[in-house]
């Protein structure tokens, strides 16, 4: 067997495992195995690369320095990984999920500047196909570096949620496509430098400019977006360091990503071609400021008071009940409601905070029965025959302009109809918009009070009412 056989057979196994941890991770119960598959299959992978890497030339002078420089930027890139992962909030998973993407979309660049610089030594066809492969592998690992990046700064509240409106941006993106496939063609012809340095700004400007021009409540899409752009960055950059695992596991992040795209478009009622094209026909600015009325206000003994005579209650949770960790008092009221025989259910947006499943992982940290838990298709219908709806720290979710305003930004994204119900209690600590930058009409309608202050606090002051 050659070293090269031994090699391919541990890619196989590899491969394997990061199907078995992409399997895994699909259903909570079974996401922790799908985390070990996926560190086994890793490891495997890196040993292997390393092994067929040097192999052979373990007594030539510059093994040494290259193995010891390979482990010391290992330990640094992991320890700095392990340390962020240890310290991140959840909420700001989203953004470190953004900027890791970024990584993938530099190396895929760095990978095709270098099969530029050091090509290898082919002839004809295969020096074209060559050709063909840096470019297309520049092009796509920079889109995705320059869009992850926009997507962190968004996500981290550095850049504006609002979308980014170019006179003519559908325009702007299909023009690069075009020059993009004939710089291909060129380069492939005549492979000069400066044709790679204009690449190379085409794909950062186009990725800037796809992400930018995508609006506050499209943003889980574009991560996951962003993650399939990964998968195929890294898959480009497999064909170029003729490495058939790097092309396979790019191939797989890249085909999940691009699925859960079209799954979060179909629940968030948004077309798949116009979010991958950055907004693509969305051409409508946000709406200016309307006048929506007065507010009523409503302090934590008296939501006590609504409470003990209700029959029944949803609570809606969203972004800031995450911000506020109010999810252990949320949990304690919903005991407290339960014990007093009121029918107490949670209503779950499927993009409700920062990341898929984000309100499902805080509630169960806390401790509620997963059977009251359910998703917005299953609640909708019946917050019309509520007594009470407590929305706690969410805004956009449960927005009517949504349903109901044509010319909303979040328009025909599916909303919990909470402003059916009787009474709806707003905790929040301002009139502020939510993510997506917009108002939020269910604040000022007559059967709505807000709630002021921080989530967890004012759910402990009913608590103490209660
Ligand atoms: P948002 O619309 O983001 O609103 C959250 C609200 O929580 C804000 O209006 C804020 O108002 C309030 N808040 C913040 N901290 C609080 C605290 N300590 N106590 C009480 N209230 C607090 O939330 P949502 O309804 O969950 O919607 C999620 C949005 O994020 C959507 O637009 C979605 O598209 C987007 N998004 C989702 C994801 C995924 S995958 N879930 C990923 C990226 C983006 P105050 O400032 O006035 O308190």
């Amino acid at each position: 067997m050659t070293p090269e056989s031994i090699a391919g057979a541990a890619y196989i196994v590899a491969a394997l495992l990061f199907i078995l941890s992409l399997a895994g991770l699909s259903r909570h119960e079974t996401a922790r195995a799908g985390v070990g598959y996926g560190i086994a299959g890793m490891t495997i992978a890196l040993v292997a690369t390393v092994w067929v890497t040097f192999q052979g030339a373990w007594d030539e002078p510059g093994t040494l320095l290259g193995l010891g420089l390979l482990v010391v930027t290992v330990l640094i890139g992991g320890s700095i990984g392990l340390w962020r992962a240890r310290i991140v909030e959840m909420t700001g998973m989203p953004e470190l999920i953004a900027l890791l993407h970024s990584f993938v979309g530099l190396a895929a660049v760095i990978v095709g500047w270098n099969g530029h610089l050091d090509p290898p030594a082919l002839e004809g066809s295969l020096a074209d196909i060559h050709h063909a492969e840096v470019f297309i592998g520049i092009f796509i690992g920079g889109v995705t570096f320059t869009g992850s990046i926009v997507a962190f700064l968004k996500l981290s509240a550095r850049m504006k949620s609002a979308p980014l409106v170019l006179p003519g941006k559908n325009v702007l993106n299909l023009g690069a496509l075009v020059v993009f496939v004939g710089l291909t063609v060129w380069y492939v012809m005549d492979s000069q430098l400066w044709l790679l340095v204009l690449v190379t700004a085409l794909a950062f400007a186009l990725g800037w400019h796809l992400v930018a021009s995508i609006g506050g409540g499209d943003m889980p899409v574009v991560i996951s977006m962003l993650n399939s752009y990964s998968g195929w960055a890294a898959a480009a950059a497999g064909f170029l360091l003729n490495n058939d695992l790097l092309i396979v596991t790019g191939a797989l992040v890249g085909s999940s990503g691009a699925y859960l795209s079209y799954i979060m478009c179909k629940a968030m009622n948004r077309s798949f071609i116009s979010v991958i094209a950055g907004g693509f026909g969305i051409e409508a600015p946000a709406k200016g400021d309307t006048d929506l009325g007065e507010y009523s206000e409503i302090q934590a003994p008296d939501a006590a008071e609504l409470l003990k005579g209700a029959s029944s209650v949803i609570i809606t949770p969203g972004y800031g009940m995450a911000v506020a960790q109010a999810q252990y008092p949320v949990a304690e009221l919903t005991a407290k409601l339960r014990e007093r025989g009121i029918d107490v259910r949670f209503g779950i947006h499927p993009v409700a905070g920062r990341l898929p499943g984000h309100m499902n992982v805080l509630l169960a940290e806390a401790k509620v029965p997963y059977d009251i838990v359910e998703e917005m298709d299953e609640i909708n219908d019946d917050l019309a025959a509520t007594s009470v709806v407590l929305v706690i720290g969410a805004n956009d979710t449960v927005n009517p302009a949504a349903a109901e305003d044509p010319g909303s930004p979040i328009a025909g994204m599916p909303v919990l109809r909470v402003w059916e119900a009787d009474n709806v209690i707003v905790f929040k600590r301002s009139m502020s918009t939510g993510y997506a930058g917009v108002q939020n009409p269910l604040f000022f309608r007559d059967n709505a009070q807000m709630l002021f202050g921080d989530a967890k606090e004012r759910v402990e002051d009913i608590l103490k009412s209660l």
